[in-house]
């Protein structure tokens, strides 16, 4: 078996940045870029995608995830996560944790990032959500 490159944590940073400025958010101001790397090396980028009726709202990572998944990648490698600021940058929410752990090993690595400076903090998915709910 072919061994895997190592994660270009540098470049999926990049990635979650620059889709955090394609963020709608008008109504929260609130900007969050995430990029997924799938098992062949792809790279998907997901923003947050706001609505008037609020609850509608999808965040960066399942955004990021969704397309990921309807173009053909089930098998994930890491997810860098760009919002907020250094002192309180961007976590992910509840309901994406859940989402990622329907695709994702409970030891995938998770980056989180601030929009500007700062650098990525890794933790495992499991310690952000440990005991998840599947079926
Ligand atoms: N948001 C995300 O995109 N990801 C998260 O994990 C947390 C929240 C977005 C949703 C909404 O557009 C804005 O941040 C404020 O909640």
């Amino acid at each position: 078996m072919k061994k895997k490159p190592a994660i270009d944590w540098a470049a999926l940073a990049a990635a979650a940045r620059a889709a955090a400025a394609r963020a709608y958010a008008p109504y929260s101001k609130y900007r969050v870029g995430a990029a997924l790397l799938a098992d062949d090396g792809t790279v998907f980028a997901g923003c947050n995608v706001e609505n008037a009726s609020y609850g509608l709202t999808n965040c960066a990572e399942r955004t990021a995830l969704f397309k990921a998944v309807s173009e053909g990648r089930r098998s994930f490698r890491a997810i860098a996560i760009a919002g907020g600021t250094a002192k309180a940058p961007a976590l992910p929410c509840g309901a994406c944790r859940q989402v990622l752990a329907e695709f994702c090993p409970p030891d995938l690595p998770v980056a989180v990032l601030p929009l500007r400076g700062g650098a990525p903090v890794v933790r495992a998915l499991r310690d952000y959500l440990p005991h998840s709910f599947s079926l």
